[in-house]
């Protein structure tokens, strides 16, 4: 996308992850073991994805069915699938409410497990999800890729399946990273794991470091940050070095056996935790606060605890909006606006809702008050021009 869209004067970059400070590299370490890991046995990936194909070999899921969110990124299914086990949707409505007597209608005798979304940071329902895999003995997977850190006022999310995934890379600024915890005794071993390429992980961490010099430094920042890029292209095609992606929409086998950089580890020990949640917390309240009547919110509240991944704006015409936030430099992301192929639109008209509605507006923590004050201002102004129309009463009753 970058370029395309002509940035407008006075616009300013806003990333739609943290980015990575240089002083993050050398800072002191701040827990040895990271939260929600602390004392659990976790095994660490360069990607969320292979932990949930890895999760899916240990839990001899192969053959069976999988009952998964109608409402999902895509790469989770793919990974479900490529271990060999065959999703079945259930239902979620447009404010990503999981309908628990659909799940339950659909757990038939192939059914091996349940598969658990956290969506953005707000607890979906684990504990009712658990009471019927005890139930009906089967596993609970819960996929907290877009949720560390939050918890439900009492329990970390992550805590309540069999297993539970995580990703690193969303919330915190580091150049990838998965997780795999273990909440049960496991039967069997981890896979041996090989160490990422170590240009594609100096390359990504470069990257976040000249994208906080170009939200920091603005044009200078932003020239600065073009011809590094240039030059590292460069370097790349010449020496023909081995790059690896980081937060593709598929899952590539060849991958599957990358395990976490050291530095990841590293940096991600460094951060403070608690200013992180606290940070995204007040900027998502900004966000609630200074909305409210423009757009309808999805959560008109948020509970103790829950750290959001970004604030989910409600819009009628995602590509407008879009393209307006990114000519002002705002990193808006269309949230799962695609579904996988096996999952049929027609059956799930709630979860289509949401994704031809929901965009990511950032509030993480790399936004101060007054950035965020831009924010708000910026995305009521495009509101205003892209959407006369909307109804915010109107919207949450379909
Ligand atoms: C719900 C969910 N699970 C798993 C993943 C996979 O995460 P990763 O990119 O670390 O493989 C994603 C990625 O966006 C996701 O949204």
């Amino acid at each position: 996308m970058e370029g395309e869209v002509p940035v407008m004067k006075n616009a300013r970059l806003i990333p739609d992850t943290p980015t990575l400070y240089p002083s993050m590299l050398l800072g002191r370490t701040r827990a040895q073991r990271l939260p929600p890991f602390a004392g659990g046995d976790v095994h660490w990936y360069f990607l969320a994805r292979n932990a949930i194909v890895e999760a899916c070999r240990l839990l001899d899921l192969g053959g069976g069915e999988i009952l998964m969110p109608a409402y999902h990124h895509g790469v989770e299914v793919e990974a479900v699938a490529a271990a060999g086990a065959l999703p079945v949707f259930y239902q979620v409505d447009a404010h990503w409410q999981v309908d628990l007597a659909d799940l339950e209608r659909r757990i038939g005798p192939n059914t091996r497990a349940l598969y658990l979304i956290h969506y953005a940071g707000f607890p979906g329902p684990a504990v009712r999800m658990r009471q019927l895999a005890n139930e009906y003995g089967v596993s609970l997977i819960e996929d907290c890729a877009l949720s560390l850190l939050s918890t439900d006022g009492t329990f970390d999310l992550g805590a309540r399946g069999d297993v539970s995934i995580f990703c690193l890379y969303k919330s915190l600024p580091v150049p990838n990273g998965g997780a795999l915890k273990f909440n049960k005794p496991r039967h069997g071993t981890c896979k041996k794991l090989r160490s990422p390429p170590m240009a594609t992980v100096l390359s990504l961490t470069l990257s976040s470091m000249l994208l906080n010099l170009e939200m920091r430094a603005g044009a200078v920042g932003s020239l600065l940050r073009a011809a590094i890029r240039r030059l590292a292209h460069g370097v790349v095609d010449i020496t023909r070095i081995e790059r690896v992606a980081v937060g593709t929409m598929h899952f590539n086998p060849e991958h599957a056996d990358l395990g976490i950089s050291p530095l990841t580890l590293s940096i991600a020990r460094r951060q403070s935790m608690d200013t992180i949640v606290a940070t995204r917390r007040r900027n998502y309240l900004m966000l609630l606060e200074r909305l409210d009547g423009l757009s309808p919110s999805l959560f008109d509240r948020l509970d103790p605890g829950v750290c959001p991944l970004f604030y989910p704006l409600w819009v009628n015409d995602k590509p407008a909006m879009l393209k307006r936030l990114e000519g002002r430099g705002i990193r808006a992301i269309d949230f799962w606006g695609e579904h996988h192929p096996s999952c049929d639109p027609v059956e799930f008209p709630e979860a289509m809702r949401a994704r031809r509605h929901i965009l990511e507006i950032p509030c993480h923590q790399d936004l101060s008050p007054a950035t965020m004050d831009w924010i708000a201002d910026e995305v009521k102004l495009a509101l205003r021009a892209s959407e006369p129309e909307m109804d915010p009463a109107a919207v949450a009753h379909g």
